[in-house]
């Protein structure tokens, strides 16, 4: 059984009007007598007409939709992040496409060419890698926002970023300040990714400034993942040396695979092991008020990045690079040795 498609022109032909005004109609632009477009509508219905997608952004130039990459679609900050892009594109009639890199470098490049062929109008990414990915967007003057991660100079995109380096500065210097720790270790995600480096360069002036020694052996990165939390737990905890009694925590998923370690070990979180870290898990909280966190404004993060996007596609002329660093909010709760 074939089903025709029905297109404008038929459309046209049997309202007797030009395939221009159908389109017009269609698109429910004012120019279009009432009574034109509803006999217009009627009939779109009658003949069962769907707009021909591709067709229509060949002609337009323009496919109404922005992809957003990330690097954990698993992890709440990047969830609430996606929300804020999604809100913000959907209000400006535009669909917005989303990619998971599992902070992989050639599945980044494998979605940034991906989109690419799709022509989607502007991209929001944060990167896992270094920005070396990015070139083929720079050749082709596409629209682009850094959101979260950022690179030296940003290459003159837009970025909308945390104040990775303040938040971790307050959580380390909570530590010492407030529960006199001095044997603090620091946990964190990729080196190549700056909010890694922010945090451990925030630990750092922290230590400094109340003339803690650093040990080097005591700064780990690696993954903002939570089996990499756990195994780096169970070494600390494990070793015959000297041992850190608080953790800072790059990341929440870094702070789950810590507490698995300390409660399979028969131990406890704070008494044995104060532990901080970087955006909440909301959720968890609400049952079980447990971990002190520096909490990233992801969903305005995700916003604002995309106004500064749909700002570019809609050709707004827009000189400079605008970078913003959103502050995080401190949440003090019972794992760093406050009680509730
Ligand atoms: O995995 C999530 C982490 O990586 C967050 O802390 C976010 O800042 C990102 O860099």
């Amino acid at each position: 059984m074939v089903i025709s498609l029905s297109t404008i022109y038929d459309i046209a032909k049997r309202a007797g009007v030009s395939p221009a005004t159908v389109s017009r109609a269609l698109n429910n632009l004012t120019s279009v007598k009432e009574e034109t477009r509803k006999k217009i509508h009627k009939i779109a219905k009658e003949m069962n007409y769907s707009p021909n997608f591709l067709a229509r952004s060949l002609v337009k130039k323009q496919t109404n939709t922005i992809a957003l990459i990330i690097s954990d679609i698993t992890n709440p900050f990047f969830t609430t992040m996606a929300r804020g892009v999604e809100d913000a594109a959907s209000q400006k009639g535009f669909n917005t496409i989303f990619c998971n890199t599992d902070e992989n470098i050639e599945k980044e490049k494998q979605y940034v060419d991906l989109m690419l062929q799709r022509r989607v109008d502007g991209i929001i990414i944060a990167s896992c890698g270094s920005g070396n990915n990015l070139v083929e967007i720079k050749n082709r003057n596409l629209p682009l926002v850094l959101v979260d991660r950022a690179f030296p100079g940003n290459n003159g995109w837009d970025s909308v970023v945390g104040d990775s380096e303040e938040g971790a500065y307050f959580l380390t210097k909570h530590l010492i300040e407030v529960h006199h720790h001095q044997k603090i270790a620091i946990i964190s995600g990729p080196p190549v990714l700056s909010t890694s480096q922010d945090r451990v360069r925030g630990y750092l002036r922290a230590l400094r400034d109340y003339q803690i020694k650093e040990n080097p052996e005591w700064i780990i990165l690696g993954e903002f993942k939570e089996n990499f939390g756990y195994q780096l737990a169970l070494k600390f905890l494990h070793s015959f040396g000297d041992k850190p009694t608080a953790i800072f925590a790059g990341n929440n998923f870094i702070a789950i695979g810590i507490i698995r370690a300390v409660r399979e070990m028969g131990l406890d979180i704070p008494d044995n092991l104060a532990l901080v870290t970087f955006d909440d898990l909301e959720m968890a909280s609400y049952i079980c008020p447990f971990l002190t966190v520096a909490k990233q404004p992801a969903y305005t993060m995700g916003r604002v990045a995309t106004e500064f996007l749909l700002q570019r596609i809609f050709g707004e002329k827009i000189k400079e690079k605008r970078i913003v660093v959103l502050k995080p909010e401190i949440i003090i709760r019972k794992s760093c040795g406050c009680i509730q």
